[in-house]
């Protein structure tokens, strides 16, 4: 079957009326630049037999640096062809105006866990991300949403929207993906070269080398990961802190009664890079 393409919210709807009896629907909220790690998400869908919807929207409000929204890599052509490839069997590109008609000003936000990690550097993203993926589920209406792992917080924060606000829509997360230096697959990662990929490659080989379990509190392993970051060129370390993967609590002791995962943001040549490991 090919691949539909609605660019307005009319030709959505009219191409999802056509299926939603007969299909289930699963989404892949995108801001397109598409890479593995999306394909990751498209396939888990494809395989689950959902009609696959991917849109593609580069949400202004979880912007909090115009600069970054200016910069943020955009290959709408490519993507088609990558979807078309992929036998999605539709692709949404909508336009702002049609996300935030003239006038809106009704927003979602979360209150206990948005203002740590990202959301502590980034004012306001976590509200802007949760707001057009909530409009994203009212629009579309899937049966499944799909996420990736690597923005662990993000996934974290649309599965209490889900539960918080009785949403009918199940939350399917995905590993990581990276590439063969064990780089998360990230959009951002197309601002850099050759040589800063490799250094930034060095966050997962520090995190998968690490042995975490020689380490009684996270203070000490944290202070150790610190160092050999900086050793590696990764020196602008925005925050890097060890919480527990159900609750995002910090954690303070390094034990196995708790699964805990260290979380990392850090700029390179400007770029904003993000990941997070399970520790045990
Ligand atoms: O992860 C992303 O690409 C974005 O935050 C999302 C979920 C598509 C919302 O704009």
């Amino acid at each position: 079957m090919q691949t539909i393409i609605a660019r307005s919210l009319d030709s959505l709807k009219k191409n999802l009326n056509k299926v939603k009896k007969s299909k289930k629907i699963g989404l892949i909220p995108t801001m397109g630049s598409l890479h593995d790690g999306h394909l990751a998400l498209i396939k888990k869908s494809k395989k689950l037999k959902f009609f696959t919807v991917v849109t593609i929207f580069v949400n202004p409000l979880q912007f909090n640096n115009k600069n970054d929204f200016k910069k943020y890599p955009l290959q709408e052509k490519k993507d088609i062809d990558i979807i078309k490839k992929n036998n999605v069997d539709l692709v949404f590109i909508p336009k702002k105006q049609q996300i935030y008609p003239h006038g809106f000003s009704t927003y979602l936000k979360e209150i206990n866990h948005s203002n740590i990690l990202c959301g502590q550097f980034r004012t306001n993203h976590f509200s802007g991300v949760l707001t057009v993926v909530f409009k994203l589920f009212v629009l579309i209406q899937p049966y499944s949403a799909f996420f990736g792992e690597k923005d662990f917080q993000q996934l974290f924060l649309i599965k209490k929207m889900v539960k918080d606000l009785h949403l009918e829509v199940k939350i399917i997360s995905v590993p990581t993906v990276r590439d063969s230096n064990g780089l998360a697959l990230s959009s951002r990662n197309k601002l850099l070269d050759d040589k800063y990929l490799k250094i930034a490659s060095s966050i997962y080989k520090i995190f998968k080398n690490s042995k975490f379990k020689n380490y009684k509190n996270t203070k000490s392993l944290i202070t150790y990961l610190k160092k050999r970051l900086i050793n590696s060129g990764i020196v602008d370390i925005e925050y890097i802190e060890i919480r527990k993967s159900k609750n995002l609590e910090k954690a303070i002791i390094l034990n196995n009664r708790e699964k805990l995962r260290v979380f990392i943001a850090a700029y390179l040549k400007g770029v904003r890079l993000i990941d997070n490991y399970k520790i045990n």
